[in-house]
């Protein structure tokens, strides 16, 4: 069966973790269908792993609606995530709308986009239209710049900030909310507060579902990876088994490990 928000909403209610993965083609958004992954997040990390800039600033909406149409075309069940990238959503709410139907005309199911309480407005724009939207706070890469780089995000007082942009988005509408690079008992915090899935990348095991960037995982992007993925490939003799391991371990509560977890 597809699956769907309502889909997400119901694992979160009976503890069922959410897998989530990265793909930006065809033969990958396939296999990882068959793997029984939940859904797949065409990335504007698509910036690093397949374009080989050092961030995601460089994709446009152009190359979002490519790679969304290549993983649509590879999917049966699982649901497809497009990726609003920088400055395509930041303009205007009516900006945010008309990039955000350009991805959901190329096949996406849903979009995320980045941001807490300062995109409550357009978030609120969006859903008010039928658009499903996962926000995107924490480390939120397309911010890299002016963050300093992809560091920690939401320690000390910052938390405070965090747990209120969580708040905000689901206020507004949002179906899920990514948590990226956050101390886990801040990600289990919001977990527990908000009714919407929190999906973390490097925000702890208590998040209702996990999401990584299929390249780390995979152990194949030439760059450093970050602490927080975790090489599937080290245990497993074709990618269908590492993609099928990392859904037995997120339903499991194996991934994250502590290792892969900040405090
Ligand atoms: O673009 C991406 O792949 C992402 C994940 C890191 C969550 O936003």
């Amino acid at each position: 069966m597809a699956v769907t928000v309502t889909t997400m909403r119901k694992m979160k209610a009976e503890s069922d973790k959410i897998t989530w993965l990265t793909a930006y083609d065809y033969s990958f958004a396939s296999l990882i269908d068959a793997q029984g992954v939940d859904a797949i997040l065409v990335g504007d990390s698509l910036g690093m792993v397949v374009q080989g800039h050092d961030t995601p600033v460089p994709v446009t909406i152009e190359h979002s609606c490519y790679h969304t149409e290549c993983v649509a075309r590879g999917v049966g069940n699982t649901m497809v995530v497009g990726d609003l990238p920088f400055g395509s959503y930041q303009t205007s709410k009516e900006q945010a709308y008309e990039n955000a139907v350009k991805l959901m005309q190329a096949g996406a199911h849903t979009v995320k986009l980045e941001g807490g309480e300062l995109q409550v407005e357009t978030i609120q724009f969006l859903v008010e239209r039928g658009i499903a939207v996962c926000a995107h706070i924490g480390l939120t890469p397309q911010s890299v710049h002016q963050l300093g780089g992809f560091k920690v995000q939401g320690r000390g007082a910052a938390a405070k900030q965090l747990l209120e942009d969580a708040i905000s988005v689901e206020q507004a509408g949002a179906f899920a909310v990514v948590l990226e690079a956050v101390p886990q008992s801040l990600a289990k915090e919001i977990t527990e507060r908000l009714s919407i899935p929190t999906i973390g990348i490097g925000a702890g095991p208590a998040c209702d579902g996990q999401v990584l960037v299929l390249q780390d995982m995979l152990d194949i992007y030439p760059k450093k990876s970050p602490k927080f993925s975790k090489n599937y490939m080290a245990e497993a003799s074709t990618v269908h088994e590492a993609v099928g391991n990392y859904v037995s371990e997120v339903k499991a509560g194996v991934f994250p490990a502590q290792e892969h977890s900040f405090n």
